[in-house]
């Protein structure tokens, strides 16, 4: 293993961080030239750039009609603390979480919002709680897929269409890689920083008829900061969800949003996406059989994330090291690869048990990913021999 030589090829762009991920192929800055920059957000051509990003969205996406579609501050985090602070608390809610977001939607909950009536079900990295625990009288909290530890829920079967809750899903790492149950789904978030290799800074909040009913029949105990208000004199202030921002959205970002949108319709839209982000996920699957040190943190093959994957350490020497041994071990791997300009940004969650974890997007090309793997064994037996 020593004597492994470097491979001779590497990858052409050496993006797998896991958010912000790489961006499309073949993004220049050229892609902002026509950004609507020094006008108002609220002026005609503005509001038909954001009505625009929110209806391509919606056609990319498959959502229904009578969903609402708007464009938040804050990221995925803004849009989640939107519908958290705005309509938990009316019934009692089920959390599920297993990896360190939707740990923190618990947090919120439990320990912010102080919500009273909170069950929480709870899996350790690389498994799933039992989701089969919803009970449907209640409000549901999850995340579609796990970003920390790679480990999606794999359909929305669990939850009945006879539901009197509704269900809250933090869709940040699947939206635009994986299919999304609508009907299954009465608040969706996500941000463009993902899998559309978008930029930050804006949250895409979406609600079903049933969300906005909650809205509109239930008032919090808490004050709500003008960030987080959706409803105006009872009813849903329908102009957000037009594109008339509750603040000023940076229309250098929506534009990079749009940019995004074209080169996903241009390929063929979500089932195009989809299947890149599968390509990649096998090139990983197929290079775990035969690596000898490396497997999915994911136990089950049904759960395993096809944008973030997570990679554990099965080599026995490496299982008999100490947890700071392992951690450290992990993290050379990353950085050695990170010095040789091949893989950026693929350490492990830092929560997250010692191990790598590889973007595999549609932003992300499958040859790179295909040239990335003999680099791995590499890094790896460097640090082994070390
Ligand atoms: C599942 C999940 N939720 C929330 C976030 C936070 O997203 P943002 O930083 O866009 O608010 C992330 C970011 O990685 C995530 O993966």
């Amino acid at each position: 293993m020593t004597d492994m030589k470097q491979p001779a090829v590497r990858p052409a762009r050496p993006f797998f961080s896991s958010g912000p991920c790489a961006k499309r192929p073949g993004w220049t800055p050229q892609a902002l030239n026509g950004a609507l920059l020094g006008r108002s957000h609220r002026s005609k051509p503005g509001k038909a750039k954001l009505k625009d990003a929110i209806e391509r969205t919606r056609k990319l996406l498959g959502v229904p009609a009578d969903y609402r579609i708007g464009i938040v501050p804050a990221s995925d985090t803004g849009a989640v603390e939107m519908a958290f602070w705005s309509m938990l608390g009316a019934r009692p809610v089920d959390l599920f979480a297993w990896e360190s977001f939707s740990e923190d939607w618990v947090t919120d909950a439990v320990k912010q919002l102080k919500l009273k009536d909170a069950r929480v079900f709870k899996a350790a990295y690389g498994e799933l709680p039992d989701l089969t625990q919803y009970d449907p009288s209640h409000d549901a909290v999850f995340v579609w897929n796990g970003t920390t530890s790679g480990v999606r829920v794999p359909n929305g079967d669990w939850i009945p269409d006879s539901r009197e809750g509704i269900t809250i899903c933090d869709a940040t790492s699947a939206a635009f890689a994986m299919d999304l149950p609508w009907d299954k789904l009465d608040v969706t978030t996500f941000s463009w920083q993902k899998a559309l290799g978008g930029e930050a800074a804006h949250g895409v909040l979406i609600l079903s008829p049933r969300a906005v009913a909650r809205l509109e029949s239930y008032t919090p105990p808490w004050p709500m900061p003008k960030i987080f208000r959706m409803t105006k004199g009872g009813k849903i202030v329908e102009g957000i969800f037009e594109g008339e921002t509750i603040n000023t959205p940076s229309m250098l970002v929506v534009e990079d949003y749009l940019d995004a949108l074209t080169w996903a319709e241009g390929l063929g839209g979500l089932k195009a996406l989809r299947a890149r982000a599968d390509a990649n996920l096998g090139v990983l699957a197929k290079w775990t059989k035969v690596c000898g040190w490396a497997d999915f943190l994911a136990k089950d093959e049904a759960t395993r994330s096809n944008t973030s994957v997570c990679l554990k350490i099965t080599d026995p020497w490496f299982a008999g090291l100490g947890d700071d041994a392992k951690a450290d071990v992990a993290k050379k791997i990353a950085s050695i690869l990170d010095k040789e300009g091949v893989a950026l940004d693929i350490a492990g969650y830092r929560a997250a048990p010692p191990g790598l974890r590889i973007w595999c997007g549609a932003t992300v090309d499958t040859a790179d990913l295909e040239a990335l793997t003999p680099w791995l064994d590499w890094a790896w037996s460097q640090v082994k021999a070390a």
